[in-house]
């Protein structure tokens, strides 16, 4: 291990939009998907402070609060030439401060477990990230009445109220960032809206979610939407273990990537409606 006073020469400080291509560096130094537009998408809706050396930015962690009981962390990333210092522990005990006394959640893949059990974080499920290119989407009948749509600027608080009942969360701010960034097209039942599902550009190419529906034949019916309107294209979906719908992603070629993800809840987890599902995260940093 490390001599853990080397970081004595780490300066932390709170993230500009200027770090952004410096961020960026580092994610993908970790081979993390992430584009300079990701890390935009995320900044803006985020707090966020990096860990900086003489030479340049060696680690960074970001916060997202989502009203006034709940919070998300991630983006938590030490240069792979700094670990076992202290610094994750010291990006994390600044970050917990925007956080206040809320409820936080994380993912994180198994080398960051014990970083977050050591903060106080206990495992409460697992996601599967599910990606590749599907080149024929399965046919998914729809009830009576019931019609795949795109969404308007009317849409917006439907979308927000049925993604704040799946995640038991205020999700109003992240919506509407989210419909500036990507598209979503809803379940209509006679003028209704049951259920919703996004899509916009990530990574190495598009990422579904969140997928929000009553039922799973419906979130089917919202995901083989996408697939089919990108047939050939690089698709990820992130699913809870918990939606079971991993064995037919598998079957239409998005296969799960080898590691399953952890997520972690730090406080009383928040309580979703029964009645709507998230069957798909908008993303493992903002759940
Ligand atoms: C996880 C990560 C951020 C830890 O960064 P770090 O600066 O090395 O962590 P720290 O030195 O501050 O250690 C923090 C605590 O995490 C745990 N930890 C960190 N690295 C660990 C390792 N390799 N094995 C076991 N525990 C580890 C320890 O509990 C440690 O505290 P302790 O040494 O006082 O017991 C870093 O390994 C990383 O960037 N991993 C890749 C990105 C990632 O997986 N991010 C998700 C994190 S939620």
């Amino acid at each position: 291990m490390k001599n853990r006073n080397t970081h004595s020469a780490v300066q932390y400080r709170r993230m500009t939009a200027d770090d952004l291509p410096a961020v960026h560096k580092l994610s993908l130094s970790v081979l993390w998907p992430h584009r300079l537009e990701d890390w935009k998408f995320i900044k803006e809706l985020g707090e966020g402070i990096v860990a900086e050396t003489e030479s340049g930015i060696v680690g960074t962690i970001m916060c997202w609060v989502h009203g006034p009981n709940y919070a998300s962390l991630g983006m938590t990333i030490v240069s792979p030439d700094h670990r076992r210092e202290g610094i994750a522990n010291e990006l994390l005990s600044r970050i917990l401060r925007e956080a206040g006394d809320r409820t936080i959640l994380l993912h994180t893949n198994a080398s960051g477990v014990q970083f977050a059990e050591h903060a106080g974080f206990v495992q409460n499920g697992w996601v599967h990230q599910h990606q590749g290119s599907v080149f024929r989407a399965p046919f998914v009948a729809l009830g009576a009445g019931e019609r795949i749509r795109p969404i308007g600027p009317r849409d917006e608080a439907a979308l927000a109220d049925m993604a704040s009942r799946s995640t038991g969360m205020p999700r109003a701010t992240v919506i509407k960032h989210l419909l500036d960034a990507g598209d979503a097209v809803a379940i209509d039942r006679y003028g209704e809206l049951v259920a919703f599902a996004a899509l916009r550009k990530f990574g190495h190419g598009y990422v579904i979610g969140p997928v929000v529906a009553p039922d799973a034949e419906r979130a089917k019916a919202l995901i083989a939407h996408w697939a089919g309107t990108h047939a050939g294209a690089f698709v990820r979906v992130d699913v809870p273990l918990s939606s079971g719908l991993s064995p037919w992603l598998t079957e239409m070629g998005l296969v799960q990537v080898e590691e399953t993800v952890h997520a972690m809840v730090r406080g009383e987890p928040p309580r979703p409606d029964p009645a709507i599902t998230r069957y798909a995260l908008l993303s493992q940093s903002l759940g």
